[in-house]
């Protein structure tokens, strides 16, 4: 079995309870602040580790980050790559409301601090059958997606936070994309009903498989062979930050396990409804026997 390459980002989440979120010139009092593990990188190492897969997490700490470095280490994410620079580490301040949604403000901090050179050099750690996974939480990705690529790499790409200049990326060489419904809008450069976005993306980049989240709605799959949904798990939601992340990451884990498609689908869905009913973004990823228990109360064997 291969393993994952994860070049993600590592952040500080500072994480407020509000009552609504804040409004321009709005000055609004916070009921709580706590501080969570996060970025969309570290996410979605823990999430594919606790699932079972091999990681290796390429990135980039401040001084102040050493505790997420442990937590990888925690759940056996190979952090040999996660390098400590003087810029400080990543941040977010995340408003979390009564109903569980969120809304990010991020600053990129060591994520940004990325060299050509070292993506390099960090690639010799491929084998064949390895996939680079990327988000777009830290510099040079469009770079990266083309060296991953010559060396023969597999390539997943979620691209959020989405840049503005997306269009410039190298994406004919993604074979994995993970989108929202935002996402695959913007990507598509339309609006349109999920499957109309699916078919537009499949006709652009026919190399590629699309997984589309859609939140409550479940979930959509297309590649060249099939399309397949899976509707979402019910969950009573305290805060939704990280629970694409845990998708992602569960998804991808399955898919290098050589799981069928569908059971990647089941337990993406369902390890991200776990994360949705617990507070933080990295302490609300679920291991795989929670996740494969809660699969079974609901009559799925896997
Ligand atoms: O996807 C959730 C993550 O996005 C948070 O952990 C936060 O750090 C932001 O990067």
């Amino acid at each position: 079995m291969g393993k994952i390459i994860n070049f993600g980002s590592l952040n500080i989440d500072w994480v407020y309870r509000v009552p609504h979120f804040v409004g321009p010139g709005e000055t609004l009092s916070a009921e709580d602040r706590q501080r969570f593990a996060g970025g969309k990188g570290l996410n979605q190492s823990l999430a594919a580790a606790r699932a079972g897969a091999q990681v290796l997490h390429v990135g980039r700490i401040g001084p102040d980050g050493g505790f997420l470095r442990a937590l990888l280490e925690e759940s056996k994410v190979d952090t040999r790559l996660l390098l400590q620079t003087q810029a400080p580490t990543g941040h977010t301040v995340i408003q979390v409301t009564p109903q569980g949604e969120n809304a990010i403000l991020v600053l990129q901090g060591a994520n940004g601090c990325f060299t050509l050179q070292e993506m390099e050099q960090a690639l010799e750690a491929a084998s064949p059958g390895d996939w680079v996974l990327v988000q777009n939480e830290i510099n040079l990705v469009p770079q990266l997606i083309q060296l991953a690529h010559s060396r023969g790499l597999q390539v997943a790409f979620n691209p959020s936070p989405m840049p503005q200049d997306l269009q410039t990326y190298p994406l004919d060489l993604v074979d994995l994309f993970l989108l929202n419904r935002g996402e695959a809008a913007r990507l598509a450069g339309r609006e349109g009903s999920p499957q109309a976005l699916l078919d537009h993306l499949r006709q652009t980049y026919p190399g590629a498989s699309l997984v589309l989240t859609l939140g409550s709605q479940g979930v959509l799959y297309r590649d060249a062979r099939q399309t397949l949904c899976h509707a979402a798990y019910p969950t009573q939601a305290v805060d939704t930050t990280g629970a694409g992340d845990t998708f992602c990451g569960y998804f991808l884990a399955a898919s290098l396990q050589g799981r069928p498609v569908a059971d990647g689908l089941a337990l993406a869905s369902m390890a991200a409804s776990i994360a949705i009913s617990r507070p933080g973004a990295a302490p609300s990823i679920p291991v795989l026997e929670e996740v494969l228990r809660a699969l079974s109360r609901q009559g799925t064997s896997l």
